[in-house]
């Protein structure tokens, strides 16, 4: 019962808490061990950036946490719900209006315009103004003149961008972003910060952010490195 009270009480303040969680992936015949008993908590509204090198394990660990995939052993709550006690209908449900997403690869659906692709995740939450919405978002990112383009037609950085916005659009709690800026010129990728940060500030967003990136590194409120399946976490501001 105390444990029931203790852990209420806790994810009053905690927007993600994964505990114990391992990753260990069987490939050609061999069992990989990607994250090994990782601990982490992130507090409603904090901005935390994920470094480490390649191969170190982020992308995994953002699809975990996100609920996008499920650990081998350990548990991820995610606005106080345990991910593992859901399905995965019960999961999309959770994410749907409370998770954006923004995926390294972007995955933007070919077959949709800009425009529909940043309107889709608002349609889904059941926001009546999504189309309007799209438009702003596409508006503040700087693609104005490209709603109707499909995503074969526009640039990396373009996609990059489709994919903020989209991500921005149904106004998540929770924003997940791997590499937002990998993509994109300087300037661009300021003017993305800017975004990402007003949005956390007015809007109390979460930030999650796996990047390279020192200058987005530098603008969150903790810097944590995945080393050897483990986090690392520094609380004064990253160094080159
Ligand atoms: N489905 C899979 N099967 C086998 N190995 C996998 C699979 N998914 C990921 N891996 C391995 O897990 C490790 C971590 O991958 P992950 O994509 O999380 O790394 P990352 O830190 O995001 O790297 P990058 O900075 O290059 O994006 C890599 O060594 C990768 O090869
Ligand atoms: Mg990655």
């Amino acid at each position: 019962m105390n444990e029931v009270l203790s852990r209420d009480a806790d994810t009053q303040v905690s927007a993600i808490v994964a505990e114990k969680i391992c990753k260990e992936i069987i490939s050609g015949g061999a069992r990989l061990t990607i994250l090994d008993d990782l601990d982490l908590q992130i507090a409603a509204g904090e901005s935390v950036a994920i470094l480490g090198r390649s191969g170190s394990g982020k992308t995994t660990l953002l699809s975990l946490l996100a609920g996008l995939d499920s650990p081998t052993r350990g548990d991820v709550r995610l606005a106080g719900q345990s991910l593992g006690a859901l399905d995965e209908d019960g999961r999309a449900r959770l994410r749907a209006g409370r998770v954006g997403f923004v995926f390294q690869s972007f995955q933007l659906l070919s077959g949709l315009t800009a425009l529909e692709n940043v309107m889709l995740p608002a349609e889904l939450a059941g926001l009546a103004d999504a189309g309007q919405r799209a438009q702003d978002m596409l508006t503040q990112v700087g693609l104005a003149a490209r709603t109707t383009h499909y995503p074969h037609q526009l640039s990396g950085g373009e996609q990059q961008r489709v994919a903020l916005a989209r991500a921005f659009a149904a106004s998540p709690s929770i924003l997940f972003a791997d590499e937002p800026t990998g993509n994109l010129d300087v300037a661009t990728g300021s003017s993305i910060i800017e975004q990402l940060f007003a949005m956390n500030r007015s809007r109390g967003t979460t930030l999650v952010l796996v990047t390279h990136d020192q200058q987005l590194a530098a603008r969150c409120g903790r810097t944590v490195t995945l080393e050897a399946g483990k986090l690392v976490e520094r609380s004064a501001g990253p160094r080159a």
